[in-house]
C-alpha cells in the first residue's frame, strides 16, 4: 500500500533557486524509506512537502489519499509527524512537558488525556524525568528525543524526519533507531533524509536516491550496490557491500558481517582438520 505520493512536484524558492523538478514517488506504508542525496539534492525541501510547510507550487503530494492543500491541512497535520533536523526549531515552550503537551492541548483534548498522551511519549523516548527541565537544558540527543515526543502525542502515521540521526553519538543512533523500528513495527511510515549510505544500507527498507533535484532511482535498499547509480548521485559504497562484491552473500550489518567471517574461519579450520585425517 502507498502511504506518500508525490506527481509531478516541482519546487523553485522564492529567489529562483530550483530545488527539485517533476518528482513522482509512491512510498511504501509501514516501511522505512530513506531519500539518499549529497547537500543540495532536494532532501530537506522535499520533505517539508509531506506536511506542507512548504506547499506545492507545481504538482501534488497526496498522503494515505488525501492532498496535501489549504483544505485538508488539519488532518493531513495529524497524520504527518514533521521532525526538523534542529530541534531546536520544534522546541519553544518553557518545560519538556509544555512542549509535548502543546500539539494534543491544540486539539482540545481534556487536561487528562493532553497528560496521558504526554506521559506515554515521555516513556516511549525514556525522558519521563527530564520532563520539567527547559528545552535548552538538554543535550542534542535529548532534544531530538523530545522533539520526537512532541510528534508521538499527536499520534502521526506518517513520519517525515529530516536528518534525524545528524550529530547524534553512536549510542544515541542506535537509541533514536530502536525507537523508531518499534513505531514502525507498530504500523507508522517513516521516511527519512541523510547522507549516510552505510546506515541506509544496513537499516532502511527502501531508499529514494536524489541529486540536484532529481530522482534518479528508488527501489529496495540493495539499489545501493548499484556502482554506477552510486557515482552519479556522487555517493560511497556502503562499506559492507564494498567488502562483500564478490562475495555471495552479502551481509547488511556488521554482526551479519562477522557471522559469515567466522563461520569461513571455522569451515576452513574444519577443512584443514579433515586434510589432516585423511593424510
Ligand atoms: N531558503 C532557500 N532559499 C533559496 N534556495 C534554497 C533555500 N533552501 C534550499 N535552497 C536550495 O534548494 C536546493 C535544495 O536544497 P535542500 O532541499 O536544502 O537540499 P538537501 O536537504 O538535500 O541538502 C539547493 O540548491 C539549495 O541551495
Ligand atoms: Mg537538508
Amino acid at each position: 500500500m502507498t502511504a506518500i505520493e508525490t506527481i509531478g512536484l516541482s519546487y523553485v524558492y522564492p529567489d529562483t533557486t530550483p530545488a527539485f523538478k517533476e518528482v513522482n514517488l509512491q512510498i511504501k506504508a509501514g516501511a522505512k524509506t530513506a531519500i539518499l542525496g549529497i547537500n543540495g539534492s532536494g532532501k530537506t525541501t522535499l520533505i517539508y512537502h509531506l506536511n506542507g510547510i512548504i506547499p506545492a507550487q507545481q504538482g501534488e503530494v497526496k498522503i494515505q489519499g488525501l492532498t496535501v492543500d489549504k483544505k485538508h491541512m488539519q488532518e493531513v497535520r495529524k497524520k504527518v509527524g514533521l521532525l526538523f533536523d534542529n530541534p531546536d526549531d520544534q522546541l519553544f515552550s518553557t518545560t519538556i512537558f509544555n512542549d509535548i503537551a502543546f500539539g494534543p492541548r491544540n486539539l482540545k483534548l481534556d487536561p487528562a488525556t493532553v497528560n496521558q498522551r504526554v506521559k506515554e511519549a515521555l516513556d516511549r523516548v525514556d525522558m519521563a524525568e527530564l520532563a520539567q527541565r527547559p528545552p535548552y537544558c538538554l543535550s542534542l540527543g535529548q532534544k531530538k528525543r523530545a522533539a520526537i515526543a512532541g510528534l508521538l502525542a499527536m499520534k502521526p502515521q506518517v513520519l517525515a524526519f529530516d536528518e534525524p540521526f545528524s550529530g547524534l553519538d553512536p549510542e544515541a543512533a542506535v537509541h533514536f533507531r530502536n525507537i523508531l523500528d518499534q513505531l514502525v513495527d507498530e504500523g507508522a511510515t517513516l521516511v527519512y533524509s541523510t547522507h549516510d549510505v552505510d546506515m541506509a544500507y544496513g537499516w532502511a527498507d527502501e531508499v529514494i536516491m536524489m541529486k540536484s533535484g532529481k530522482v534518479l532511482a528508488c527501489g529496495e535498499y540493495d539499489l545501493l550496490r548499484d556502482e554506477a547509480l552510486l557515482r552519479e548521485a556522487s555517493l560511497p559504497m556502503p562499506a559492507l557491500a564494498k567488502l562483500f562484491k564478490n562475495h555471495e552473500e552479502k551481509p547488511r550489518t556488521v554482526e551479519e558481517a562477522q557471522a559469515i567471517i567466522e563461520g569461513t574461519k571455522l569451515l576452513s579450520q574444519h577443512q584443514i582438520i579433515r586434510l589432516d585425517i585423511e593424510k
